[in-house]
């Protein structure tokens, strides 16, 4: 089918709930795509931080092609093998003890919202079930998710949303720490506000909130789903900031390009859910989780230690380029701040000169596949500094 037809039946028979460019993508490898032109691009967005290691890796198609051949889907009725290895290998890795598979980042945190309540309606009776949130955050587009998403923006025409939901400055101690009302249960956040324009949180904050919760038994929630999964140099973020949540949401690049959230639970909240409380048709997937299975080996403390050298390479080159203010992030999730210029004004001419980077509010963001090559980055920087130049 050529582009033109892509894009009319995309006109006519897709709900318009995206802006896209103007590129009907075929194919790729790694970090490089081809549209259907034949022209190919870099890739600094791997799918809004998912394939983590980047497009077609063979032994991640290997893995999944493998599974798709014996059972593609069974129900939650069966026991499978690749869920069990996934959740082994994410409670290894992280000494979280249990885990809830979902089919994305809103899904996770819908589950996490709801073992939170739960834990607490158990503990101290129903009247406990306020989350405190930050402002400036974003977890999701389900309803739940949506109200526990600390921007203004996203809370329109949708009423009523979830009640019960307190959103907190970010950063602000003091407010933070005066919200913990006592209806309040849990708090949760995200160590780098991702789609708040990859607004890290500072650690000491981080730190002296997590420590207030421990004291009152306030569940501690980490929404993992942007900045999980080895996108920062470790395969967690908050393992940076010192701390062990309660409860923590991830999804995005667990499945190495396919659709898998994921609950893990602490050791308080283990035990929270019994059979009926929550439940997904495709949670758990087989074929989705012998990509993730992929996915969790592949994340070795060796391969996020490059993660983290080139997310500091991308940081300290991007940083001299001109009409650049500041570039912030850990790893490789990055935020650029321009001199004069909107992002969006920008992200058009990168696409056109050949290189494919996100938003995020007023900065260019950059979510590369974690196994991006050296080659690859170099293309990509070329064609970031060039087009910064002719600005
Ligand atoms: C921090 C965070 N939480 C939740 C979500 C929602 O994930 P999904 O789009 O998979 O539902 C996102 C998506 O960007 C996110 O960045």
């Amino acid at each position: 089918m050529d582009a033109q037809t892509v894009k009319q039946n995309d006109a006519q028979y897709i709900a318009h709930t995206y802006g896209r460019f103007p590129v009907v993508l075929e194919k790729g490898k790694n970090a490089t795509a081809w549209d259907s032109e034949g022209k190919s691009y870099i890739d600094f967005t791997s799918g809004i931080g998912v394939n983590a290691f980047g497009w077609a890796n063979d032994g991640w198609v290997e893995a999944v092609t493998q599974q798709l051949g014996k059972l593609q889907h069974t129900s939650n009725l069966y026991f499978t093998e690749p869920c069990t290895l996934a959740a082994k290998l994410l409670c290894e890795k992280t000494g979280m003890k249990k885990v809830f598979f979902a089919n994305s980042g809103a899904e996770a945190n819908e589950g996490v919202i709801k073992a939170a309540r739960k834990y607490s309606f158990v503990k101290y009776g129903k009247e406990r079930r306020t989350i405190v949130t930050l402002k400036n955050s974003f977890h999701g587009r389900t309803m739940g998710s949506l109200s526990a998403t600390g921007q203004e923006v996203y809370h329109n025409f949708f009423f009523p949303f979830v009640g019960d939901f307190k959103f907190a400055p970010a950063n602000d101690l003091e407010s933070t720490l005066a919200s913990f009302t006592d209806d309040v249960c849990a708090v949760m956040m995200e160590m780098i506000q991702g789609e708040g324009g990859v607004m890290p949180l500072d650690q000491e904050y981080v730190k002296a909130v997590y420590d207030y919760c421990k004291q009152h038994d306030i569940l501690f929630i980490v929404d993992e789903v942007q900045t999980g999964m080895g996108r920062t140099g470790s395969l967690m973020c908050y393992e940076q900031f010192g701390i062990k949540p309660d409860l923590v949401s991830c999804a995005k690049g667990l499945g190495g390009g396919l659709p898998i959230g994921a609950v893990l639970f602490g050791e308080k909240t283990e035990e929270v859910f019994v059979p009926g409380d929550h439940g997904s048709t495709f949670g758990g997937n087989p074929v989705v989780c012998a990509g993730a299975v992929y996915v969790l080996e592949h994340l070795t403390d060796d391969f996020m230690a490059e993660v983290a050298q080139k997310g500091a390479y991308l940081k300290e080159r991007i940083s001299k380029m001109k009409h650049v203010k500041s570039v912030v992030g850990m790893g490789m999730m990055l935020g650029i701040e321009l001199e004069g210029y909107e992002a969006k004004a920008v992200v058009g001419k990168l696409l056109e000169s050949g290189l494919m980077v996100l938003t995020a509010k007023y900065k260019i963001r950059l979510l590369p596949p974690l196994s991006i090559t050296k080659e690859e980055l170099e293309k990509g920087l070329s064609i970031l500094e060039q087009t910064l130049e002719t600005l």
